[in-house]
Order: structure tokens, then C-alpha cells, then sequence
């Protein structure tokens, strides 16, 4: 039922202040992780990590990479990343003591269960999946499962799965970054600021009407380009991955670094830019990229950190965000680029919730 809401897909992301809560409680109290947030086994498997490997495809891959720029950080434990219809067709190696983490909202794509299956003759230390089926077969096949608790997804495009993939990557990178040196007090900082996010969120959500004006601007457009800088960058390719689907626009996302080294020279007043700028060590160095688009013509839509001194002016639209914490930057900046194609999507008349082309589940190769 979509209530009060026109599309499945306007009333997940709105849920998502409410869900990612959900993904929190029994796991986390004010200050810390709960040992048991993985399960009551999970404490000496964490210590024995040494390498972790995720496998997802789509959406779930993008979670899989902002996870991977937290899990070097704070737990300083190696991570790899691959897409699974990649990785179950390569000959791969499993390092010793490698958590293989499988991330998928469904549990029942073909490609991720393939992937685990093969890794499983590999050899690994244990298996946990981060999922939002109870009963899928993901569950079914791991060793350790973190439900995610969006609720159902109906949405073809996923959105409320993501953020709460991230909330549940989060805290598992937590509980393995305190067996791996993590102090109490930086956890303690860590798990406040997630304690934040679902009112940030909500601060978001309430500028849905200021992005439906906003999305007038990407009707007309054939390309875009989304950037973003460290665990930004998956979030800039989600917000790709999300209007492509339902707008059918091109869209493409890169790191921001990455930009003078070949996209740039697609930059010109018809390809609108999108950039999701947090308060982080990067801002600087982002603002910097800015100013190359803008000196190609190039029209910049910023998502800013409402400290971070982005200003409007002619060609650049800037959109204040709250202040978020660093870490918990890529779970809050996915929601204003959910939004930005939901009203392009609706601007176009396209069928939100059913985009041509795609199925909610990929159950096969
Ligand atoms: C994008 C989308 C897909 C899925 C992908 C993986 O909006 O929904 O890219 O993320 O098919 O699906 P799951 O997470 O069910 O394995």
C-alpha cells in the first residue's frame, strides 16, 4: 500500500529515517556496538579476521565500497570489493582468515549466490551476509547474517535497502575495528553520530520540494556527470545507478580526482554536474574540481555540508545539507540524490516504480 504517497519508491525513501533506526536497535546502546550485534559466536571470529571480501551486485555493491573505505579506516583490515558476476568468472584468491561478506537486499541474486558458492570450495574462515530476506537463500547458505530492516522493498530502484546496508556495514565495521584497535572513545564518537542520522535524514526529506525545483533543470538533459571524493565516490555512483534507471538519462559518476585525467573534456553548459560535498579533509580539494567545471561552463548542482562555505552563483546551485559527521556522511548524502531522480523520473513520466527493462530480483545470470 502506497498510503499517502504516489510512487513505492517516494514512500520507501521516506521511510528510511524510521528504518535505519530499526537497523540499529538490539545492536548498538548510546556509546558502543553490542558484542552480539553479530551474533553471540561472532567475538572470536572478528579477532581472527584478517581480510575481508564483499561480493553484491548493483546497489549492494555501491554499499560494499562506501563499507570498504570504513573498514580500512577504522578497522585497518584489509577489504576487497567486487561486483559477484565478476568475481565468480575470474580465477580468485582467497587470502588466509578472509571474512567473505555477501551483500544483497533480496538474497536470491543469482550472481552473489554463485559467487559464495565457488569462494565456499576456495576456503574461507566464515561467511556472514548482510541481507534483507529472512529465509533467502543468502541466509540460508552464511555463517553469520545481519538482517537489514528496511521492510519490504517494492521499489524496483532501490533506496531504503541502501541506507540500511550501510547502518548494518557500519556497525559491523565497528565491531571488528574494536578487536583491530579501535579506542572506546572514537567507537563512542562513531556510534553517536549514527545515532544522529535518522534526524538528519528527516532534515533531508524536508527539502524534497527545494530538489523537485531543482530537478526542472536534468528534463531536457542527455548526460550527467555525478562526482564525489573518498567514501563519496559510491555515493556519487549511486546517485548515478538511481537516475539512470528511472529517467533513463546517462548518467555517469567518478571520483573527483579523476576528472582532468578524461571526463572533463565532456564537460560543457549541456552536461549538468552533480556533486555531493560533505565537511571532510576533501572539501578543499573537491571545491578545486569545482572550479574546473566551471571554468568549462560545465552547471554544477552541489549538495554541501551547510559549514563548508560552498557559495551560490551564477551556474553553480548549492543546496545546504546538516552537518554530518564524516563517517556517517555517505548514509545521510545518498538521500537528497534518491530524490533528485525520483522528481526528474516524475517530471519525465516515466514508470518509477517499474522501470523498463529491470526486474526487482535477479534470479538469474
Ligand atoms: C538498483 C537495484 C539493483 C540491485 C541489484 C542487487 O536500484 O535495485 O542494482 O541492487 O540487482 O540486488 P540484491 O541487493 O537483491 O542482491
Amino acid at each position: 500500500d502506497k498510503g499517502e504517497y504516489r510512487h513505492f519508491m517516494l514512500k520507501e525513501i521516506f521511510e528510511q529515517p524510521r528504518v535505519i533506526k530499526a537497523t540499529m536497535e538490539g545492536r548498538v546502546t548510546a556509546k558502543k556496538v553490542l558484542e552480539q550485534a553479530l551474533g553471540t559466536s561472532a567475538g572470536d571470529l572478528l579477532k581472527s579476521v584478517r581480510h575481508v571480501q564483499i561480493i553484491a551486485c548493483g546497489t549492494s555493491y555501491h554499499a560494499g565500497m562506501v563499507a570498504r573505505y570504513w573498514i580500512e579506516d577504522l578497522a585497518g583490515v584489509p577489504c576487497s570489493v567486487e561486483v559477484a558476476s565478476e568475481f565468480r568468472y575470474r580465477k580468485h584468491v582467497i587470502q588466509p582468515d578472509t571474512l567473505f561478506l555477501c551483500i544483497s537486499q533480496s538474497g536470491e541474486t543469482a550472481d552473489t549466490l554463485a559467487a559464495l558458492r565457488q569462494a565456499k570450495k576456495a576456503g574461507f574462515r566464515a561467511a556472514l551476509a548482510i541481507c534483507n530476506v529472512p529465509g533467502s537463500s543468502l541466509v540460508r547458505e552464511s555463517d553469520l547474517v545481519m538482517m537489514t530492516q528496511a521492510g519490504p522493498e517494492i521499489g524496483v530502484a532501490s533506496t531504503k535497502a541502501f541506507t540500511t546496508q550501510l547502518t548494518a556495514l557500519l556497525i559491523f565495521t565497528l565491531a571488528l575495528a574494536r578487536h583491530n584497535g579501535l579506542s572506546e572513545e572514537r567507537e563512542a564518537e562513531i556510534v553517536e553520530a549514527l545515532h544522529r542520522v535518522p534526524g538528519q535524514v528527516e532534515q533531508v526529506l524536508a527539502l524534497d520540494s527545494a530538489i523537485a525545483e531543482m530537478s526542472g533543470a536534468f528534463m531536457d538533459k542527455v548526460h550527467t556527470l555525478f562526482l564525489g571524493r573518498g567514501s563519496l565516490f559510491p555515493v556519487a555512483l549511486e546517485g548515478a545507478l538511481k537516475l539512470k534507471e528511472i529517467s533513463y538519462i546517462h548518467a555517469e559518476a567518478y571520483p573527483a580526482g579523476e576528472l582532468k585525467h578524461g571526463p572533463l573534456a565532456l564537460v560543457d553548459s549541456d552536461m549538468p554536474v552533480v556533486t555531493v560535498a560533505p565537511n571532510n579533509a576533501m572539501l578543499e580539494k573537491l571545491k578545486s574540481n569545482l572550479e574546473e567545471v566551471r571554468a568549462r561552463g560545465g552547471e554544477l548542482f552541489v549538495f554541501a555540508d551547510s559549514q563548508a562555505n560552498v557559495q551560490a552563483e551564477e551556474g553553480l546551485h548549492v543546496l545546504s545539507l546538516p552537518s554530518v559527521h564524516e563517517v556517517t556522511a555517505p548514509i545521510v548524502y545518498t538521500v537528497p540524490l534518491q530524490l533528485l531522480s525520483y522528481h526528474v523520473a516524475v517530471l519525465k513520466g516515466t514508470d518509477v516504480d517499474q522501470p523498463r527493462n529491470l526486474a526487482k530480483s535477479v534470479t538469474v545470470e
